[in-house]
């Protein structure tokens, strides 16, 4: 069960700052539908001050994704890029009152979101075709950097933190030796530098990798939502899940997929995907993004149920 603050819902519930900002001069993309986590943010930078005016996102996501996103645009709104670029992800959890553990990878994603915008507003080359550093962890485009960033600023010590702060390695599992090399070499660094006990540092001999395999027909993001159940009647649960497809479809659209609501029977809501959506190996996590948007939507477990064309 996710243990949200209040912070949390309300931002998930009332996001600030959501939608297009047209006059957007730097633009960050992290993340891809199919890792089941996307966020674009937009900013808006005065060029004489290097205030950011203005700050809006768009994302695919959990509900702690989504606040996230939103507490991002209202902690940079207001701020110098030199500031903005002195924000951690740690400043983003504390901004909604704290993340649960497994959910920390939604602030470093906006963390990264912010890196990327002002690159971009800058005119350098960002590292989406991970030139910084050697693309670790292919299910979910986390390169070696990512993984470096996230260890030195959170002082992870655990293969099984690096999979909650950045989700490398929570799918088929191949990239856990490259991660456990890069948490190896980070922490060595880091005792070095008196950043970190020598006592806590990783040690391969002694780690417990962390589970990775959802159990057949399980989605790796289903079970554990934190769910109230609020009475619905069934007309209002249709309603709330056609809601929150068509709210996904556009960010499945820009990535050449889709999604189709084909029927609701009980707690179980089928889907056509279509598109390049379609044979992705990455489609379960996919499903599990909608299906944890629509369980957090609806305060009610659903499982999503993916159909062939022909249903
Ligand atoms: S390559 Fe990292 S989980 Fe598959």
């Amino acid at each position: 069960m996710w243990d949200y603050s209040e912070k949390v819902k309300d931002y998930f519930f009332n996001p600030k700052n959501s939608g297009v900002l047209e006059e957007a001069n730097g633009v960050g993309d992290v993340g891809a539908i199919a890792c089941g986590d996307a966020l674009r943010l937009m900013i808006k930078v005065d060029p004489i001050t290097e205030i950011i005016t203005d700050a809006k996102f768009q994302t695919f996501g959990c509900g702690s994704a989504i606040a996230s996103s939103s507490a991002l645009t209202e902690i940079i709104i207001g701020k110098t890029i030199a500031e903005a670029m002195e924000i951690t992800n740690q400043d983003i959890a504390e901004f909604l009152g704290g993340l649960p553990p497994e959910k920390m990878h939604c602030s470093v994603m906006g963390y990264e979101a912010l890196r990327a915008a002002v690159a971009n507003y800058r005119g350098e080359a960002w590292a989406e075709d991970h030139e910084e550093g050697a693309l670790i962890c292919k299910c979910f485009g986390v390169d070696e950097g990512m993984i470096e960033r996230a260890v030195r600023m959170n002082s992870l010590t655990s293969v099984e933190q690096v999979q909650h702060f950045t989700k490398a390695s929570g799918s088929c599992g191949t990239c856990l030796e490259p991660i456990e090399e890069v948490l190896q070499r980070v922490n060595a660094e880091m005792v070095e530098e008196g950043l970190l006990d020598a006592a806590l540092a990783f040690d391969p001999a002694a780690a417990v990798r962390p589970v990775r395999k959802p159990k057949s027909g399980q989605s790796p993001l289903a079970p554990k939502t934190s769910v109230a159940t609020p009475k619905l009647t069934n007309l209002q649960r249709i309603k709330l899940i056609e809601e929150a497809i068509t709210d996904l479809r556009p960010y499945l659209k820009q990535d050449g997929g889709d999604c189709e609501l084909i029927d609701v029977d009980g707690d179980q809501v089928f889907v056509k995907l279509s598109g390049a959506c379609i044979g992705c190996q990455m489609s379960s996590v996919t499903l599990g993004g909608v299906q944890e948007r629509l369980v957090e939507k609806l305060g009610q477990f659903v499982r999503v149920i993916p159909v062939p064309s022909a249903h």
